[in-house]
Order: C-alpha cells, then sequence, then structure tokens
C-alpha cells in the first residue's frame, strides 16, 4: 500500500496512530541529532521526523534524499513540541519507521515553492514541475469548482450539454481561423472553430431549447494577458427567449458561481449601461465600475482660449482625481510621459490642480485665467484637493487614451482590489462598423446578430446607428462574456447580409447550410459565451488567464515544453500535398 493518508490529512486526533504516506521531499532539513523532512502531495505537507529513536539506516536514507524525491515514508504520528499553526498539519509530526525512494529525481531547475526563483519561460519549458506550486495548482481547482458549478446550474435549468466538431470550416467570429490540412481532400483544409456559434444555433433548429458546452476554442489573434490561442468558452443557447430572458438567466449562473465559489452574494441586480454611456463616461464598452471618476466632457468650456491644442480638437474631457492636487512635477511628468506611450497613443496631458484654499492651478495658465479655470472646475465637479487631468483631440482617440489614464489613476489610488467586484452588462452595441479601408460595414458581433427592433428602419437610411440586441457581460473592467438575440427571419436575414456586401451567392457559400436549416422551421433563438478562463483568473484574482489554463501557449503562441508549433517531417508534408516556401520556414 502507497498511503493510509495523504499528507494534508494527519491532526492531533490521529496522535498515536501508525500511517503511511508517499509524496515528494519538498526540503530536508539536518540538524545533527534530528532530521525533518517536508513530504508534499497535492492535499499538503507533512513533517517527518527522523530522530535517535530511528533506526541508523533510516537516517542514512533520510541524509541521502535530495528536494523533489518521490518517497513513501511510514512512522508514527506524534504531537509536535514545537507546532506550526501556519500549516493545517502543523500540531502533528510522524517519526519514521520506514522511508523507501519510490523515484529519484534531478535537482529542478527552479524551487518548488509558493514564491519561486524561476522566470516565466522557465516555469512554461518545466510546466509540470509549475504544476506542483500552491499557487499554480489552486489556480487550477478552482477552476475544477467553477466548471463543477457550471454545469450543476445550467442542467438544473434544463441545459443539455452537447458537443460540436473541431475539424470544421472557417466560423463567422472575425478573428483569424486555425487550419488544418485534409490528407484524404488534396488542396482542401478544415478550420477550428473560433466558437461553436453556428452548431449552436443548428441545435435550436433541432429543438433542443437549451444548449450549453464548456468548449475549447481557438483563434489566431494577438496575445495579450487575457487572450491565448486556445481557451474555453462557457457557450449557450436558448430558444423562445427574448433579451431579458437570456440576461436573466446568465446572470444568475454568475452569481451562483459567486455564492457557490466566492462565498460571496451579489444581491442587486448587475446594471444595464447602453454602450454609448459606457463609451462617454469611461472611453470603454468594458468599463472598470470598482471607482468612478467618470469622464466629463468639458469641449463648450475650454475651447476659444486661444490654446490650439484645444481650440484644434473635436473632443476635450478629463477625469477628476480626489486628494491628488498635491502631485509633484515628477509625479506628473509621469503620468505625461504614461499616457504618451504607443499603447496609450496621447499626445500630452493637461492638469488643472484644484488647490486646498479652493486656489487653481494649472498647465495651461498662459491661456486660462482663474476664473476660466473655475469654470472648468465647476463643470468637472472638482472639490478643493482634486487634480483635474485633461486630454483633447479625435473624440475616439481621445476617449480611449482617458480610459488608460483613468485606470493608472484608479491603480495608483488602490480603487481597483481584486476582492471587490462590479459587475454589468453592456447593451445597445452599434449592429455594424464602418471600415474606410474596404469602404463597407462589418458586422460588430457576426452577421446573424438581431437588430434591435426599434432601430429596423434605419436600414435604408443610417445603417450605422442601428443598435444591435447585443449583450456583453463586463466584471472589473474585463469582457467576461458576450452575446446576442439572432436573426431567425430569413427576409431579415437577407438584409443584413445585402448591407453587409454580401452577395447572395456569397452568402449562401459561407452559411448555406445554416440559411437551409433556416427554412426547415428556426425557432427565435439567442445565447452567450463566457471566457472561462477569463472568468476563473478574475475569481482567482490573478492579471492572465495564463495561471488558470494547465498548458497554455507563451506570448509568442509557443507551447515551449512540447516545442509547438513544429516543422513537419517531409514525409507528412508529402502525403499533405504541402510545399512549404524556402524563404517562410522559420
Ligand atoms: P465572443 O467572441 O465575444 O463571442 O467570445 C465570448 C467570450 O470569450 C472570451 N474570449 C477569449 N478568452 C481568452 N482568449 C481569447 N482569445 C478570447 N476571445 C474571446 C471573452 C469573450 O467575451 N459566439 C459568440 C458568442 C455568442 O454570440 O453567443 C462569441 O464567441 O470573454
Amino acid at each position: 500500500m502507497y498511503r493510509t493518508h495523504t499528507c494534508g490529512e494527519l491532526r492531533l486526533n490521529h496522535v498515536g496512530i501508525q500511517t503511511t504516506l508517499s509524496g515528494w521531499v519538498q526540503r530536508v532539513r539536518n540538524l545533527g541529532a534530528m532530521t525533518f523532512i517536508d513530504l508534499r502531495d497535492r492535499y499538503g505537507i507533512t513533517q517527518v521526523l527522523i530522530d535517535e529513536n530511528c533506526k541508523p539506516e533510516i537516517q542514512a536514507t533520510a541524509n541521502a534524499l535530495g528536494r523533489e524525491f518521490v518517497v513513501r515514508i511510514s512512522g508514527q504520528v506524534l504531537e509536535r513540541a514545537s507546532k506550526n499553526p501556519k500549516l493545517p498539519t502543523g500540531d502533528i509530526e510522524v517519526r519514521a519507521s520506514e522511508i523507501e525512494v519510490l523515484n529519484a529525481a534531478e535537482l529542478p531547475p527552479f524551487t518548488i515553492e509558493d514564491d519561486t526563483d524561476g522566470g516565466d519561460e522557465l516555469r512554461m519549458k518545466y510546466r509540470y514541475l509549475d504544476l506542483r506550486r500552491n499557487p499554480v495548482k489552486n489556480a487550477l481547482i478552482l477552476r475544477h469548482h467553477m466548471a463543477q458549478e457550471v454545469r450543476r446550474y445550467l442542467s438544473d435549468q434544463q441545459f443539455v450539454e452537447v458537443e460540436t466538431p473541431f475539424l470544421i470550416s472557417s466560423t463567422p467570429e472575425g478573428a483569424r481561423d486555425f487550419v488544418v490540412p485534409s490528407r484524404l481532400h488534396h488542396g482542401k483544409f478544415y478550420a477550428l472553430p473560433q466558437s461553436p456559434q453556428t452548431f449552436k444555433q443548428l441545435l435550436m433548429v433541432a429543438g433542443f431549447d437549451r444548449y450549453f458546452q464548456i468548449v475549447k476554442c481557438f483563434r489566431d489573434e494577438d496575445l495579450r494577458a487575457d487572450r491565448q490561442p486556445e481557451f474555453t468558452q462557457i457557450d449557450c443557447e436558448m430558444s423562445f427567449v427574448e433579451r431579458n430572458d437570456v440576461l436573466n438567466i446568465f446572470e444568475g449562473l454568475i452569481k451562483h458561481l459567486f455564492r457557490f465559489v466566492l462565498k460571496i452574494d451579489l444581491t442587486e441586480p448587475f446594471r444595464l449601461m447602453p454602450y454609448a454611456e459606457a463609451m462617454a463616461k469611461y472611453g470603454s464598452d468594458k468599463p472598470d465600475l470598482r471607482f468612478g471618476m467618470e469622464f466629463i466632457d468639458i469641449t463648450a468650456q475650454a475651447k476659444g482660449h486661444n490654446f490650439v491644442v484645444f481650440d484644434n480638437a473635436d473632443y476635450i474631457a478629463g477625469i477628476c482625481a480626489s486628494g491628488c492636487a498635491g502631485y509633484t512635477r515628477k509625479q506628473l511628468d509621469e503620468l505625461t510621459e504614461f499616457v504618451k506611450r504607443p499603447q496609450v497613443g496621447a499626445n500630452g496631458l493637461v492638469y488643472i490642480k484644484h488647490n486646498d484654499d479652493g486656489s487653481f492651478k494649472s498647465s495651461i495658465d498662459k491661456f486660462f485665467n482663474a476664473n476660466d479655470l473655475a469654470a472648468i472646475g465647476q463643470a468637472m465637479g472638482s472639490k478643493p484637493g482634486d487634480l483635474m487631468l485633461i486630454m483633447a483631440g479625435a473624440q475616439r482617440k481621445t476617449q480611449t487614451a482617458l480610459c488608460e489614464l483613468r485606470l493608472e489613476m484608479g491603480e495608483r489610488l488602490g480603487l481597483r482590489p481584486k476582492d471587490k467586484f462590479a459587475p454589468l452588462w453592456v447593451v445597445d452595441f452599434p449592429l455594424l462598423e464602418w471600415d474606410d479601408e474596404a469602404q463597407r460595414f462589418f458586422a460588430m458581433h457576426h452577421p446573424f446578430t438581431s437588430p434591435n427592433p426599434d432601430d429596423l428602419h434605419l436600414f435604408g437610411t443610417n445603417p450605422g446607428a442601428i443598435r444591435a440586441n447585443a449583450y456583453d457581460m463586463v466584471i472589473n473592467g474585463v469582457e467576461v462574456g458576450g452575446g446576442s438575440i439572432r436573426i431567425h427571419d430569413a427576409k431579415l436575414q437577407q438584409t443584413m447580409f445585402s448591407t453587409l456586401g454580401f452577395t447572395p451567392e456569397e452568402a449562401e457559400r459561407q452559411f448555406g447550410f445554416l440559411l437551409n436549416a433556416f427554412k426547415y422551421g428556426a425557432p427565435p433563438h439567442g445565447g452567450i459565451a463566457f471566457g472561462f478562463d477569463r472568468l476563473c483568473s478574475l475569481f482567482g484574482g490573478a492579471d492572465s488567464i495564463r495561471d488558470y489554463i494547465a498548458f497554455p501557449k507563451n506570448n509568442a503562441a509557443k507551447d515551449v515544453m512540447i516545442d509547438a508549433p513544429n516543422v513537419l517531417r517531409p514525409e507528412q508534408l508529402t502525403e499533405l500535398s504541402i510545399d512549404i516556401c524556402p524563404d517562410t520556414k522559420e
């Protein structure tokens, strides 16, 4: 028998019994007369004692152990003389009567401790060792609990989990596809799904009524902290629903997860914010509502003072940072540097200090007298002690930069704690986006997203103003999910395709199977997909989704552990009729 208990199990009530434990050697401490081994498995750490009461050969075996050796140790459970309140097993230790090395281990390339000395790349290369560390292990256990609770809630709500294929042709999500060459069909390729979008709609036509799937999706796009080329969605679809039915069910799912995974009761209904409001107040369609600091548009007050930057701008707006009027020159310069970074993209930053004595001091004193500054202060609702930070330029670009600055100030002021959660629904997205280069509209979500019924008349006159019957769930500035009510009416779908510039033939070629299915009785339907990795990292209080994925890719989309992607053998290429152009070889 390898073990009678786990390394996280023994307590004072076990004192006196014989036990056998198996696990990894975390550390050996030889103190002369006594040697201690910290023995670790998934469940915890138990201290093993070797002292003068143990046979001499045990002492010798113990002293020959190295980090990460796999051992089986038997012995008696004792109450510890000096207890360790930090360890759940800290009241006891096991005096070894037998130690058997099950497997020796090479010295690991980094320490298997909560705070490791291993850099990112090294830990990715030896991911199986990284996964032995508590923070990473616990992240995956949290993910497991989340998945269990998702299945419990959705099954209770009559959702059926159905698997959909991975070897398909292109899906309409708008990123680049990963493709798989077909051996049997010369020159043809499968595409991996960017989401099961079309299949879940077909399941509605099939009458499944409520579908879900915890499913891998594949998108060949640039990586960021919250983006992986393969990631997991909680993908869902429902029939005979309107927008609010979908919002209710999935607000319920998220509240269920908070309740049963984090023990947090979110009692308030989630706020519904139109896209236009989110952009105007926060410069983003995924606002972080843990704090205020909303944008104030001061275009009217700020123009006409011979300050060219303002006079030439379409849009002038600012935020008011409470208690920051004392910012030093250096701090203000830092903020200016911050907004000028290419990722933020602003040309500069204007500040107005609303001093404690009520006076104003600004970087634009040359153009604005005390009264002018006070007028801006009034428009921005500033109080003594506040620092107003103002940007000007083209509207969208300025909003985006101001959004970054707002988040940065929120961070500096400690207004974005990881254990505070501010969920909301963003609704009324534009249905279409105009692309100047292509001189045509693109679907902001996908071509099956239904327009807001109140805006149908705009198709002929002003398609850009049509609102979509679409919604995103946002928590703490992270888009955790998004979906829409779909078009189920053939005529409306035709209008949508022609607005998007598809000829009937193109629509038929790309989506013929779906349009055909819709001829056989498509119920009104809608759905949503949550980014499961994002939800897990948010619940775990992390910034990156990587630690919530057992074997993630690095920033260059590589798996450095298994060395993927990799070249194929020449005979594999021949079988697939693929010729690699020499200049594109790595
Ligand atoms: P969407 O494209 O908005 O919608 O994706 C849904 C959610 O998936 C997450 N997500 C990602 N997570 C990690 N890495 C990525 N590369 C990545 N891309 C997206 C986000 C996002 O909100 N078929 C539609 C859903 C629907 O309409 O029902 C879809 O896929 O959290």
